[in-house]
């Protein structure tokens, strides 16, 4: 447990609610009043204050603009029959954005500015939390070099901030992906395990090609042999072949340990699933359905929760999958919604109340 502290808190002076189209949420889109901010300077962390969200003053030569040491985290909260909060597990998140931090040479942030000033925050803003189907309140930590320098080295002044929204669900359809053969997200040794936007902005030409073909996203392969499965852009991958749920390991330190893989994982198999973390190739998913197998296909991620997948290409080879029969995924959906929103009771102690 970590020692609450009052944050000090500039209200804004007209809440920009009315102006939130709560029918029509997309993802992304509208911004919570308030937003948390903390600055690393001198080896420590100081005015951590919540203020209206707004610009941000910054000069040419902010070292992020420049060398990218930038991380973030997305997570999510939820309101419950009873209008209590409840924040999916934040400290996981708090661990893997400070892990983040050491790959790129950035400041641990405490969990008290983390954890306890996104309680904060949300209680501030709690109004803007959406109560639909697979919607929620989107929470976006971020940490970012702020020291003006052109010096490639790790930057010494770092802000801390916590900006939230409504959200709804990030994909509105089951995707359509396609094997990315061309280009790599990640190698061995590199940062493809860590949060950081440099991997993302690597991967944007990648999908724009995908969108051009009719995809949605693409599926990303190991960068040495082009042979095994990672991960899609923004979730996890999951394979359903005969009864067993498989997905890609984490061991090489390529993929992104998603919170919500490690949380299906567990709930998959207290419910006596057979789950296996291993590498996959692409000759067994395809072999898999050739033979009539491969059962399911879905991502997980924050954003994402669980989103299926229709349709999956590799070089010429399409295999079209039929979401409706996909009933194991598509009821740990649910499950994992009504646990998210306090309805199956906290078995696992996964929430947090704000
Ligand atoms: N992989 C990538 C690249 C992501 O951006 C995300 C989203 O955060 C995930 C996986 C899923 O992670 P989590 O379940 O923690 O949201
Ligand atoms: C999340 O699922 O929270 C993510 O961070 C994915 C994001 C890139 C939209």
């Amino acid at each position: 447990m970590v020692e609450a502290v009052q944050i000090p808190v500039e209200h804004i002076k007209e809440s920009k609610l009315p102006q939130v189209d709560f029918k029509n949420l997309g993802f992304g889109k509208y911004f919570s009043d308030h937003m948390l901010e903390a600055d690393y300077v001198n080896g420590e962390w100081t005015s951590v204050r919540i203020r209206p969200y707004q610009e941000l003053g910054f000069l040419p030569a902010l070292s992020v603009l420049h060398y990218s040491q930038t991380i973030f985290e997305g997570q999510k909260a939820h309101k419950d029959e009873n209008g209590n909060v409840h924040i999916f597990r934040p400290h996981e998140n708090w661990k893997r954005l400070n892990r983040s931090a050491e790959r790129m040479a950035m400041p641990q942030v405490p969990e008290e500015i983390f954890v306890e000033g996104m309680k904060q925050l949300i209680e501030l803003d709690k109004d803007f939390i959406p109560s639909g189907y697979d919607e929620s309140l989107y929470i976006r930590p971020f940490l970012f070099a702020t020291e003006e320098t052109l010096g490639v080295k790790a930057a010494n002044a770092y802000k801390f901030m916590i900006i939230t929204g409504p959200v709804g669900a990030y994909f509105a359809e089951p995707a359509r992906i396609y094997v990315e053969e061309k280009f790599t997200r990640a190698a061995p040794g590199g940062t493809g395990a860590v949060k950081t936007g440099g991997n993302y902005a690597a991967s944007l030409l990648s999908s724009a090609e995908a969108r051009k073909q009719g995809y949605d996203q693409v599926l990303w392969m190991d960068a040495i042999e082009h042979k095994y499965v990672q991960e899609v852009g923004a979730m996890n991958i999951f394979f359903m072949i005969g009864d067993k749920i498989i997905t890609p390991d984490l061991s090489d330190g390529t993929i992104l340990a998603g919170i919500t893989r490690m949380s299906l994982i567990e709930m998959f198999k207290d419910a006596g699933h057979k789950v296996e973390e291993r590498r996959i190739s692409i000759d067994e998913i395809i072999e898999a359905y050739k033979s009539g197998q491969l059962k399911e296909v879905f991502g997980s991620g924050t954003a994402a929760t669980i989103s299926h997948v229709k349709e999956l290409k590799y070089k010429d080879f399409v295999m079209e999958l039929d979401v409706d029969a996909m009933t194991v995924s598509s009821q740990m959906k649910k499950e994992l919604l009504d646990y998210k929103e306090n309805k199956s009771g906290d078995k696992y102690g996964w929430l947090e109340r704000v």
